[in-house]
């Protein structure tokens, strides 16, 4: 399929020259009307480096993020189906070329049992991750899992990161009840892109760049995008991913619905070693920034690549789903260690720490699964939150689901602190009617239902 939007993507970018603070402030101006920046005015706050205006950027993002989204941070784990590959990626693990790797791709029952494994830790949704490897782990397999899991566990919305496909396959993993369909271009650089990505289908770049496209085609509503951080100039990159979600709106009326900002970390039987465009702490928290500012309504996602206390501050300036306590190996909920991992983690915390952590910041952790199975997807999600009308049912949802939480996961000392938090929530209401609901809801859950949401 033609890409009528690659030379869209590779064209008219400034030079990557500071903007001066007036050309700053203009933008944050810009920004503040919670309707986007261009990928242009996007590239040129990337280019700032002075501390001082980088943290003027990150407290208006903060702001745009109370706004849209208040206080919630949606929390998830990876579930890693497969390690086979037939890919060559210099950064990965899963790598064909890893003749050291220990494969494994679980039978239908251990996904399953992986599922209960994350279930009964609290998670309520979860973001299938799978190797490039059909002779392996072929999509009526991926089929199997999908509904097994749905009718076998309470996992309640499964997230897909697969490579890409045609048309009719991303139907049928639609019909078979995928959320959000998630591929990372890695590198928007095509030099880079061919460099870093040695052997297999993933070579073909134009093939992955035009992925979103046909899963739209297919019936998604919901599609994540993401570069790997570190293989080439972030400023190129993220702009790039930026234009990327513009072109989806203006194309299907869509932003994406999340974009993942990975940071290259190590791998076991990596080429590369280290990142060739090292991106740092503070770069790493200006880029989320200014993701947030550009796409107001985009979820913004950080994974346990990153470092704990790090992690808190880029929540602050925009993240807004997080993964916690994830294994990137096949079987590691359920077994432990014994299959390859994609890469090493940093963030070794357990869901119930982390989420301790988003309370003690005075925010609200989240499991919410509502907005998939209420069909606030896609065009409509992204209009409302633009309007920002999210946030209410962002608030409810977060509330109902951490009552679950504290009751059928948590330990003592969360627990407290969790019944707190929904007390302060509850109070934070101004809608009388709404507040009055909710309280009914969260009653209703002590009585043993599940599964309440607005
Ligand atoms: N470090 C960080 N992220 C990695 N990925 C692959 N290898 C690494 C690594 N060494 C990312 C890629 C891939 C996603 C699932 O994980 O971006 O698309």
């Amino acid at each position: 399929m033609e890409a009528p939007f690659v030379a869209d993507l590779l064209k008219g970018f400034p030079e990557a020259t500071p903007p001066s603070p007036q050309e700053v402030e203009d933008i944050l101006d810009k920004g503040k009307e919670l309707k986007g920046l261009s990928p242009g005015e996007a590239f040129k706050l990337l280019s700032v480096n002075d501390g001082e205006i980088r943290r003027l950027i990150g407290s208006v993002a903060g702001w745009v993020k109370e706004r849209i989204y208040g206080k919630r941070v949606v929390l998830f784990a990876p579930l890693y189906l497969s390690n086979y590959c037939l890919n060559d990626c210099v950064y990965c693990g899963f790598r064909a070329g890893n003749r050291e790797a220990k494969r494994k791709a679980l039978s239908l029952e251990e996904a399953v049992e992986e599922a209960r494994a994350l279930e009964k830790r609290g998670y309520k949704r979860a973001l299938l991750v799978i190797g490039e490897d059909e002779r392996r782990y072929d999509l009526e397999s991926l089929l199997k899992t999908i509904r097994a899991i749905y009718r076998e566990t309470g996992i309640r919305i499964l997230h897909l990161n697969a490579p890409p496909m045609e048309v009719e396959d991303f139907r049928r993993l639609r019909d078979a009840g995928i959320g959000v369909y998630q591929l990372f271009q890695e590198t928007y650089h095509r030099q880079t892109y061919s460099a870093m990505h040695r052997g297999g289908r993933k070579r073909d770049y134009l093939y992955r760049l035009t992925a979103m496209d046909r899963a739209i085609e297919g019936g998604f509503k919901d599609v994540g995008i993401g570069v790997l951080l570190g293989l080439y100039d972030y400023r190129f990159d993220v702009a790039s991913l930026i234009a990327h979600s513009w072109y989806l709106y203006r194309r299907y009326g869509t932003h994406a619905h999340t974009i993942s900002l990975p940071r290259l970390r190590p791998a076991p039987g990596a080429i590369l070693k280290s990142p060739p465009y090292p991106v740092t702490d503070e770069d790493l928290k200006h880029i989320v920034s200014v993701c947030r500012i550009s796409l107001p309504s985009v979820g913004i996602v950080i994974s346990t690549r990153e470092p704990k206390d790090l992690r808190d501050e880029l929540i602050k300036v925009g993240v807004s789903q997080i993964s916690a306590g994830s294994r990137t190996e096949p079987g590691g909920y359920a077994r432990g260690r014994s299959f390859e991992r994609q890469f090493d983690i940093f963030d070794a915390r357990p869901l119930e720490e982390v989420i301790e952590a988003i309370i003690r910041e005075g925010l609200m952790p989240s499991l919410c699964t509502s907005c998939y199975r209420v069909g606030r997807e896609g065009k409509v999600f992204t209009e409302k939150t633009l309007r920002g009308e999210i946030k209410t049912f962002c608030h409810l949802n977060a509330i109902l689901t951490l009552k679950e939480y504290l009751l059928d996961s948590a330990g003592n000392g969360v627990r407290q602190k969790g019944e707190e938090v929904i007390r302060k929530g509850i109070e934070e209401i101004e809608d009388e009617g709404l507040k009055e609901e909710l309280i009914r809801r969260l009653k209703a859950i002590e009585e043993g239902r599940r599964d309440l949401f607005f």
